[in-house]
C-alpha cells in the first residue's frame, strides 16, 4: 500500500528568520493565482538537521480560562503528546511522512499528514524554513484524549513544530511555532490559538491579537500554589459543534462583564491571587452558559465543586472537561471525588479526574 507523505513546497512562508541568513536561491512557485504556471521568489538558504532524531513533548491545555474565550490559556504539567521526528532517506526530499501513531485512540486519526494535527504543523515548519533536501518520519505517541478539552490537537501539534524546528537547529521564534500549529488548529477546529501558545510557551498566555500575532506570558509567583482539577466525562464534545453552539452577537452588558473579568483574572494571575483567579473563571456570561446545556451534568458538576471547596470552576476548552482551581492538593482530590460523582449522577456519565500544576516549561525536547 503506498504511504501517503505530503511535501511543503507550494510557496515558501514569510516567517521571521533568527540569525543572519541571506536569501541565496529562488525557485519556482505553483500558486494558481499568478499570471503565470510559476513564479520566482527569494527564498532563504535551506538548514541542514543538526541530528537526525528528535523527540519532543508538548502538555494539555486550559483554554479560555472562563471570560477569556479564544484569548486566554495556560498549560498543566505531566500529560500531553510526544512527537518523534527522523530524517529518513527512504522519504522523497522535501516529504513528510507518518510513520506510526500510538496512544490515545489512533485509529481515529489520519496517517496523511495534510489530515494530521501533528503533520500539519511539521509541514508548516518545513515550509517556514524552506527545507527541501531533507525527507522527514514521524511518530505521534497521543497521551491525550481526543475531543477532551484538554488541547489534544493543540498539542500533538506544538510538538511535531518544536521537534522539526530543534532538528534543523531551533532556527524558528516562539511566534513562528504558533503560527505553524495554528494551521493545524485552523484546519481542525477552528482558528484559535488559546491552546497552541500555551502548549508550546506553558505557563498562562495572553493572545492580544491574531493579525499581527501578539503573545503575552503572564507570569504566574514561582512561590504560589496552584491545582487544576481537571474531570474528563465519556462525552465527546467536538470544538467545531461547541464553536457551532455560540452567539454571533453579545449585547454590551455581557460585554463589560465579561471583559471586566478577564482583566480580574489576568490581574489574579499576575498577583498569584488563585481566589480571584479562581472567582474571574468562573464567571463567564457568554460563551459557558451556551455550552454547559450540552454537556450532560456540566451545571451540577460546577455546584459541586464549588460547594467542596473549589475557588471555581468552568468548562476546559470546548469541554467537555470540567476544571476547577485550588491551591492545595489533597482539597483537589476531594473536589475531583465530587465533581465525578456529580457526573454520574446528574449527566449519568462516568468520569476520571486528574489534579495537576502549572506546566512552566511548554513544549520541550526530551531524552529517548
Ligand atoms: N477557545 C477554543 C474554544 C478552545 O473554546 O472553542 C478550544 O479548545
Amino acid at each position: 500500500m503506498a504511504t501517503a507523505t505530503a511535501t511543503w513546497f507550494l510557496c515558501p512562508s514569510p516567517a521571521s528568520f533568527k540569525g543572519s541568513e541571506m536569501p541565496i536561491a529562488r525557485f519556482r512557485c505553483c500558486s494558481s493565482s499568478t499570471n503565470s504556471n510559476s513564479v520566482s521568489l527569494n527564498t532563504r538558504a535551506e538548514p541542514q538537521p543538526v541530528t537526525t532524531f528528535v523527540k519532543a513533548f508538548a502538555p494539555a491545555t486550559v483554554a479560555n480560562l472562563g471570560p477569556g474565550f479564544d484569548f486566554l490559556g495556560c498549560a498543566v504539567d505531566g500529560i500531553g503528546d510526544i512527537v518523534s521526528v527522523r530524517v529518513d532517506p527512504q522519504v522523497h526530499p522535501g516529504e513528510i511522512r507518518i510513520s506510526d501513531i500510538t496512544g490515545q485512540a489512533p485509529s481515529k486519526l489520519s496517517k496523511n499528514p495534510l489530515w494530521n494535527c501533528a503533520g500539519i504543523a511539521a509541514i508548516e515548519v518545513m515550509k517556514m524554513l524552506s527545507i527541501r533536501s531533507v525527507g522527514l518520519s514521524l511518530s505521534l505517541q497521543k497521551g491525550l484524549p481526543l475531543g477532551s478539552g484538554l488541547g489534544s490537537s493543540a498539542a500533538s501539534a506544538a510538538a511535531a513544530a518544536v521537534a522539526v524546528n530543534e532538528m534543523f537547529g531551533k532556527r524558528l521564534s516562539v511566534e513562528d511555532l504558533v503560527v505553524a500549529s495554528l494551521k493545524s488548529e485552523e484546519k481542525v477546529s477552528g482558528y484559535h490559538a488559546d491552546n497552541v501558545a500555551p502548549s508550546i510557551m506553558g505557563g498562562f498566555v495572553l493572545i492580544q491579537s491574531y493579525e499581527p500575532l501578539r503573545l503575552i506570558e503572564l507570569k504566574f509567583p514561582a512561590e504560589k500554589e496552584l491545582y487544576f482539577v481537571l474531570v474528563s466525562p465519556e462525552f465527546e464534545a467536538p470544538t467545531k459543534k461547541m464553536r457551532a453552539a455560540l452567539p454571533t452577537e453579545i449585547g454590551m452588558a455581557h460585554h463589560v462583564w465579561n471583559c471586566s473579568q478577564a482583566g480580574a483574572l489576568v490581574a489574579s494571575v499576575l498577583q498569584g491571587d488563585v481566589v480571584g483567579l479562581g472567582k474571574a473563571l468562573s464567571s463567564d456570561k457568554i460563551v459557558e452558559p451556551r455550552r454547559a446545556p450540552l454537556i450532560p451534568g456540566m451545571e451540577a458538576v460546577k455546584k459541586a465543586a464549588l460547594q467542596a471547596g473549589a475557588f471555581g470552576c468552568t468548562i476546559s476548552g470546548a469541554g467537555p472537561t470540567a476544571v476547577a482551581v485550588v491551591d492545595d492538593e489533597l482539597t483537589g482530590h476531594a473536589v475531583a471525588e465530587h465533581m465525578i460523582q456529580a457526573f454520574l449522577h446528574h449527566g449519568n456519565l462516568k468520569a476520571s479526574a486528574k489534579v495537576l500544576q502549572l506546566d512552566r516549561l511548554g513544549a520541550r525536547r526530551i531524552l529517548d
